[in-house]
């Protein structure tokens, strides 16, 4: 059997080996619960908080404004719950059309409730426009909440500009950076965040465990109550996976982005071997200003699902939309935002990681063209060409 070559990193990635020995100790010797008094609980609080002093590095954030949530998807419901807690006299938020399913089922919870929701817009390549954004701002708006890059074709979004702009209105500005972190540099403080939320299992540490950022300066509201993490999020710490997510981050930290150019690099070979073999694609997304790991290309006529699973059978994975809607057998929400032909282009994603080979790309290459060919060919076949 060849090796698996994985190519869904923005689905999911795999946990690191030394994340994860970092994390065993904490399953037995180290089970102390943090909010105990005796030194064994006190211990494990300490290294919880040497986490939290390398996420707020990561983000430039003090160390109180870090939450630890149980996913991405918490993260988001909790911030933008808070928010409208705290302004119960307004009801108006901006949103895009392309956020992830946490952020819109919120958004259509809260329409249910009253409230009144803009969706901006996306063009061609996914991106919005700030005058679009200006002008739907009203007395009656209390919250922006945008992600920093998009998951499924990887569009990057002025998130420092939006920040003045919510600043400038006295707007909150929730950001979701569960595909960005570690991608793209964030300073919450530079590009006055309020809440930010990320995800472990992004970035080679657990599922399960998310991150929540709330600016100290604004009234929190919590979804979960309880008295941990400073009576903002209820609920014994989730330690192992907490000091798993720390190690992950402690290897962000030292690479400092620095993985980020070989990994463009690897992808737009890729794209360039891709463009010079098969005729007829189309890559989606903002080319010059995306995640240097995303690439969500269509091959004319080709079903990205048939080619997904002939993919599979090589024992190579990518995907064709966020991995969150995989199951449902709608168009990515994504794509349509954009305008996309899915009925002649229909993308896969391909999200590479550090761990990812030139060799890898190279094998990876090659079956793509055959597979692509193959299916044209039937194709042609069946239609009695
Ligand atoms: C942009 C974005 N936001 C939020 C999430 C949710 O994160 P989690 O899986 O930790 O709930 C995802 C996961 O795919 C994502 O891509």
């Amino acid at each position: 059997m060849i090796k698996k070559i994985y190519l869904d990193n923005n689905a999911t990635t795999e946990c690191n080996q030394e994340v994860l020995d970092t994390m065993i100790p904490y399953f037995k010797e180290q089970f102390g619960n943090p909010s105990s008094l005796y030194a064994f609980g006190k211990k494990v609080k300490e290294e919880i908080i040497k986490v939290r002093r390398n996420i707020s590095t990561l983000i430039n954030a003090d160390i109180e404004e870090i939450i630890f949530t149980s996913s991405g998807s918490e993260s988001n419901v909790t911030a933008i719950m808070s928010a409208v807690n705290q302004y119960p006299k307004k009801k108006h938020i901006i949103t895009t059309k392309v956020e992830h399913a946490s952020v819109l089922e919120t958004m259509k919870y809260l329409e249910e409730k009253g409230y009144s929701i803009t969706y901006l817009s996306v063009d061609s390549e996914g991106n919005i426009d700030l005058n679009e954004l200006k002008s739907v701002i009203t007395n009656d708006t209390l919250l922006i909440s945008i992600m920093v890059a998009n998951n499924e074709i990887g569009t990057i979004y002025p998130i420092k500009e939006i920040g003045k702009i919510a600043k400038q209105n006295n707007i909150l500005f929730h950001v979701d950076a569960v595909q960005a972190i570690g991608k793209i540099k964030i300073d919450v403080k530079e590009m006055n965040i309020d809440t930010l939320s990320f995800s472990g299992h992004k970035i080679n540490a657990p599922k399960g465990i998310g991150v929540l950022y709330v600016n100290k300066n604004i009234n929190f509201k919590p979804l979960i109550f309880g008295h941990q993490e400073n009576n903002r999020r209820g609920g014994t710490e989730n330690v192992p996976y907490i000091i798993g997510l720390g190690k992950a981050i402690e290897m962000i930290l030292e690479d400092n982005y620095e993985k980020n150019s070989k990994i463009a690099e690897l992808r737009d070979y890729m794209e360039s071997k891709i463009k010079e073999n098969i005729s007829d694609i189309r890559i989606y997304g903002n080319i010059e200003n995306r995640m240097s790991n995303t690439s969500s290309i269509a091959f004319k006529g080709v079903g990205a699902e048939e080619l997904l699973f002939v993919l599979e059978s090589y024992n190579i994975f990518v995907s064709t939309g966020s991995a969150c809607n995989s199951e449902i057998a709608e168009p990515s929400h994504v794509l349509v935002a954009c305008n996309a032909d899915l009925d002649n282009y229909s993308p896969i994603r391909i999200s590479s990681s550090k761990d990812n080979t030139k060799e890898e790309i190279d094998y990876f290459l090659d079956k793509l063209i055959k597979s692509v060919k193959m299916l044209r060919n039937l194709k042609e076949k069946k239609n009695g060409k």
